[in-house]
């Protein structure tokens, strides 16, 4: 009862703020711990200090943090104001020389006062979020280049647009211009309507392979989704093995399915020989069954190359030698 008591004083003291009890709602439960109401109470006391001026009526969402995880505060892990924008003792006691206010310690967006450097910022956020998906955050593309957490995410806002599916590349496209002009093309990886995302295959937060891809190896990172092509089979095809870059370029192409080079100039760039001959025309299948000495090579046609040789990933075929079944 006495529990049930203390619980209805926070839910009314986050009425009276402008709070729907959000967080709360799942938490409010007659088993419900002290310590986690003590928790609460503790961190809505350490928000007042900022939220007594920073409320509702600001221009951009700031007390909607709330309704994010970084706002349950029956959970002792919650950050308060402070955690991300520091101390602020300065803000805090505003100039008493009335030439203004002092800026927060840490500023994430730029408004009256600048940004804090980007590097400031990314610490903030890593004094809880180190390791796991972040394990290779340092010394990667977007540390060293000084994309911060928060050139990503949003916290203030329950969206936040780069963890949703159909809206991430949205947040990526704003510095990644050439992967966009990709999605246009005719091959592509169902990227638009949100069925393969970027960070299907990229850890946008530091990765041990190249390209900050998800697994180690390129390959590795398409067997996620393209087990089938995993091997081992009969017959290799040395340059699958090696790497599928070798022919295909993962974001888009014009050249259908996802190709770098239309073939037969795709396996040309590897095989030559009169077999592989570029002429459209000649006797370039000589000593071939159905070979067509003299006739419009077979090379050039159709399917190109692929007419004869059907499994350019390699066969499991006994008798699939030269990848022709
Ligand atoms: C006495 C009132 C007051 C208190 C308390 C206060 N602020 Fe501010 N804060 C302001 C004013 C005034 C501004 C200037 C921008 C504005 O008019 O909103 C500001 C600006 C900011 C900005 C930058 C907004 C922008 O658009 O650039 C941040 C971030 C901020 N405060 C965070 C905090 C935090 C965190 C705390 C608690 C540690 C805090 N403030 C406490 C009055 C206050
Ligand atoms: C004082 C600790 C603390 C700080 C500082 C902090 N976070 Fe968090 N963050 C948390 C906790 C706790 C969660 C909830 C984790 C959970 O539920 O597993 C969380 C969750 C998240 C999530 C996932 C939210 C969701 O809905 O699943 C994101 C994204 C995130 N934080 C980004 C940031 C960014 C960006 C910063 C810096 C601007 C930051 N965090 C700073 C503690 C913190
Ligand atoms: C280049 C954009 C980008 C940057 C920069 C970025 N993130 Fe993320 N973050 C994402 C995307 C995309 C997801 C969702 C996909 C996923 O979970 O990997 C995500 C998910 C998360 C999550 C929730 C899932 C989890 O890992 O538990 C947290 C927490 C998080 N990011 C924290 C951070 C922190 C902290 C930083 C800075 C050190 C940061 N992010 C920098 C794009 C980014
Ligand atoms: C998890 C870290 C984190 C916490 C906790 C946090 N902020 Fe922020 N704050 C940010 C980031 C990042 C931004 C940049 C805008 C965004 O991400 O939504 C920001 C922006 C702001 C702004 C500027 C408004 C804007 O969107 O430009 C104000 C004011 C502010 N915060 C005040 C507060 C107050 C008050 C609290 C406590 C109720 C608080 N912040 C808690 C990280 C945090
Ligand atoms: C199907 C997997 C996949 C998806 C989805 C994907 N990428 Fe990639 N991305 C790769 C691979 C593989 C490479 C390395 C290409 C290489 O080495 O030839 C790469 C490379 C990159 C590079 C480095 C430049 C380059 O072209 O080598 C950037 C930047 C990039 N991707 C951004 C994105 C963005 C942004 C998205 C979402 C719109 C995205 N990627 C979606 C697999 C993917
Ligand atoms: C604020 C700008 C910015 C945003 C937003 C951003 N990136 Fe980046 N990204 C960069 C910069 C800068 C680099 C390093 C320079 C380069 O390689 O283009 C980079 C590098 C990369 C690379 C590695 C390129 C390589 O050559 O190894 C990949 C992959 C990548 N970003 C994917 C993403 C994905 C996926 C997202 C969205 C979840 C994203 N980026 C969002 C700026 C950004
Ligand atoms: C997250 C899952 C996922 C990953 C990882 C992935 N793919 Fe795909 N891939 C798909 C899906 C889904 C399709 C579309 C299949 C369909 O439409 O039937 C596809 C289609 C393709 C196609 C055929 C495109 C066309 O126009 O028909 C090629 C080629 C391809 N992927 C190559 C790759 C390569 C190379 C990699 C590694 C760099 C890779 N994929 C990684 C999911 C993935
Ligand atoms: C030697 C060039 C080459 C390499 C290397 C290669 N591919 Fe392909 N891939 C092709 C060609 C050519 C096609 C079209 C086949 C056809 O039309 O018969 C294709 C088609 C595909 C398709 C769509 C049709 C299907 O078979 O499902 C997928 C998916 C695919 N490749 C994935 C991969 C993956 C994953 C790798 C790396 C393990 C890879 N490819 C390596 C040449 C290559
Ligand atoms: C990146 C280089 C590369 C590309 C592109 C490439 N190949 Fe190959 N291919 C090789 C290598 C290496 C071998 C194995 C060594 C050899 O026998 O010459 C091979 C072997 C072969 C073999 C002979 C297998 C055997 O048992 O001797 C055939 C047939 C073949 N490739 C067809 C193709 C076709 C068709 C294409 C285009 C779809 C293609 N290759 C594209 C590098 C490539
Ligand atoms: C009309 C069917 C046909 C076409 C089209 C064809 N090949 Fe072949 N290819 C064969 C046959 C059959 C063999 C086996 C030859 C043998 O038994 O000696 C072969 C063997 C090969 C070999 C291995 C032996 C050698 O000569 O190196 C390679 C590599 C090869 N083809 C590449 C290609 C390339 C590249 C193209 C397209 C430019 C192509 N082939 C077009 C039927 C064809």
């Amino acid at each position: 009862m006495k529990i049930f008591k203390k619980l209805l004083v926070i839910s009314a003291v986050m009425g009276a703020i402008g709070l729907a009890p959000v967080a709360f709602a799942q938490n409010n439960l007659p088993d419900l711990g002290q310590s986690k109401a003590n928790i609460a109470k503790a961190a809505f006391k350490e928000d007042a200090k900022c939220t007594k001026c920073h409320d509702e009526s600001e221009n951009a969402p700031v007390l909607s943090i709330y309704q994010t995880k970084h706002g349950v505060k029956g959970d002792d892990r919650t950050p308060s104001c402070t955690s991300c924008h520091g101390q602020s003792d300065k803000h805090l006691a505003g100039d008493k020389d009335g030439k203004g206010r002092p800026s927060p310690d840490f500023v994430f967006k730029k408004g009256v006062y600048d940004k804090s450097a980007s590097q400031d910022r990314m610490d903030r956020c890593q004094t809880c979020h180190k390791g796991e998906k972040r394990t290779n955050w340092n010394g990667s593309q977007h540390q060293v280049n000084d994309v911060a957490c928060n050139d990503c995410h949003v916290v203030h806002n329950p969206v936040d647009k780069v963890r949703v599916k159909k809206t991430q590349t949205q947040v990526c496209y704003t510095c990644h211009k050439e992967q966009r002009a990709d999605s246009y093309k005719t091959s592509t990886h169902p990227i638009e309507v949100g069925k393969v995302v970027c960070s299907d295959c990229h850890n946008p937060h530091g990765s041990a392979g190249p390209s900050l891809l998800k697994k180690n190896t390129l390959n590795e990172t398409c067997f996620l989704c393209h087990a089938e092509k995993r091997g081992p089979v009969l017959f290799e095809h040395q340059p699958v093995v090696e790497n599928c870059a070798n022919c295909h370029t993962p974001h888009g192409s014009n050249i259908s399915p996802l190709l770098k080079d239309r073939p037969p100039f795709l396996c040309q760039d590897c095989h030559d020989g009169p077999h592989a001959s570029p002429s459209a025309y000649g006797p370039n299948i000589t000593g071939v069954q159905g070979g067509y000495q003299g006739k419009p090579s077979a090379n050039g046609m159709g399917r190109a190359c692929m007419n004869c040789h059907v499994m350019v990933h390699g066969s499991n075929s006994p008798a699939g030698g030269f990848f022709q079944r």
